[in-house]
């Protein structure tokens, strides 16, 4: 019989309006333009702001923007996962709000909780559902509304988060394009180092819990670093030596984009050169569960039928994985 893959066939994503500049930092907490751009690579980020607005309504308009490239009525689809570590509720899942805004009547969907590798958990669970031959069109969307949890008093967290959100379009291949192989893997012992102290059922909301400012992001920066670069390099690495990929036969690299020593390390260990990775840090910052999807939504027109592609990510968990891909189209 003749293998399913789960192809990408369409790419959406949404970045809100609002820009918040390094220098715009500069005037909340003691840091430079200077220091981030060195540090990080970013030098600006997006923010969602309006009254009510959450993850859900970014989500919205990219999956919308799948709909009307492919000409799809919202009733084909059969299933939407939303990765985000910012959902707009603790429950219900995000994905069943963006289905209802959606109108996707007959979409069941569920969320994903695996941080800054979210997008990768979620396609490859998603590919799943489409290589059983049981489901055609399946949409993956992964996002965050980072500044509802960031601290903008804490200068080594604030400045490399921003708000956005991308999501992609899967539908079976049987010619040998789309998903060939994931590599996910998780330690739950580095939540230490990068987690929200309150609002779960550990630490339920209390007004003591607002006053210590204990529902914004924890993260110990050089820690999750130090795991982010070694990890993130290694299983990009890993991915390639078992589908004996060499640095020529990878068209792309596609990395989170936490911070810009660690794509350049992943990058290094992979041994391709620099105009095969896919940046846009400088722009949006760390959109967590978006990074991913939103660099193929800016690339997408770049790529071409049959292309190598290797996404990678590290994140809060501590979660990291790989995927390799054909591209389909
Ligand atoms: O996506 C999820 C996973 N997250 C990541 O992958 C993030 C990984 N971590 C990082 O990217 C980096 O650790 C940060 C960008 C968060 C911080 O960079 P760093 O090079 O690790 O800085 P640091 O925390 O070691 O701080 C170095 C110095 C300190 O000053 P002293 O002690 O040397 O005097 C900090 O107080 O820089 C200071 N500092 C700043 N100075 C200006 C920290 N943040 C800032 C700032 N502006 N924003």
């Amino acid at each position: 019989m003749t293998k399913i893959h789960a192809a990408i066939t369409a790419v959406g994503g949404y970045v809100p309006e609002d820009v918040l500049s390094n220098d715009d930092l500069a005037k909340i907490v003691d840091t430079s333009d200077e220091w981030i751009t060195t540090r990080t690579g970013i030098k600006e980020r997006r923010i969602l702001k309006g009254e009510g607005l959450g993850t859900s309504d970014m989500a919205v308009k990219a999956v919308q923007q799948i709909l009307d490239k492919k000409n799809i009525d919202p009733l084909e689809i059969e299933l939407l996962i939303c990765a985000t570590t910012t959902p707009d509720y603790t429950f219900p899942a995000t994905a069943n709000v963006i289905t209802d805004k959606l109108g996707l009547k007959n979409a069941f969907g569920y969320d994903i909780s695996a941080a800054c590798s979210g997008f990768l958990y979620a396609l490859t669970t998603a590919s799943q559902f489409i290589e059983t031959g049981k489901y055609k069109k399946v949409i993956v969307v992964g996002g965050d509304k980072m500044s509802s949890i960031l601290n903008f008093e804490d200068r080594t967290t604030c400045i490399i988060f921003g708000d956005g959100c991308g999501a992609v379009l899967l539908e079976p291949n049987t010619d040998g394009f789309g998903i060939i192989d994931s590599v996910l893997k998780s330690d739950g012992a580095g939540r230490a180092h990068l987690h929200q102290k309150a609002g779960g059922s550990v630490k339920p909301a209390t007004v003591e819990t607002v006053m210590a400012k204990e529902h914004f992001v924890y993260q110990e920066g050089q820690t999750v670093f130090k795991f982010a670069v070694t990890n993130m390099a290694d299983v990009a690495y890993e991915i390639m030596q078992r589908n004996n990929l060499t640095e020529n036969d990878v068209a792309w690299l596609v990395p989170h984009q936490a911070n810009k020593r660690i794509i350049d390390a992943t990058r290094e260990r992979m041994g391709i050169t620099e105009d095969k990775v896919m940046i846009n840090i400088q722009r949006y910052g760390n959109t967590t569960n978006g990074t991913l999807p939103l660099c193929l939504w800016e690339w997408e027109s770049r790529l071409n039928k049959g292309d190598n592609i290797v996404l990678a990510a590290f994140g809060g968990g501590f979660t990291w994985g790989a995927t390799y891909l054909k591209w389909a189209y």
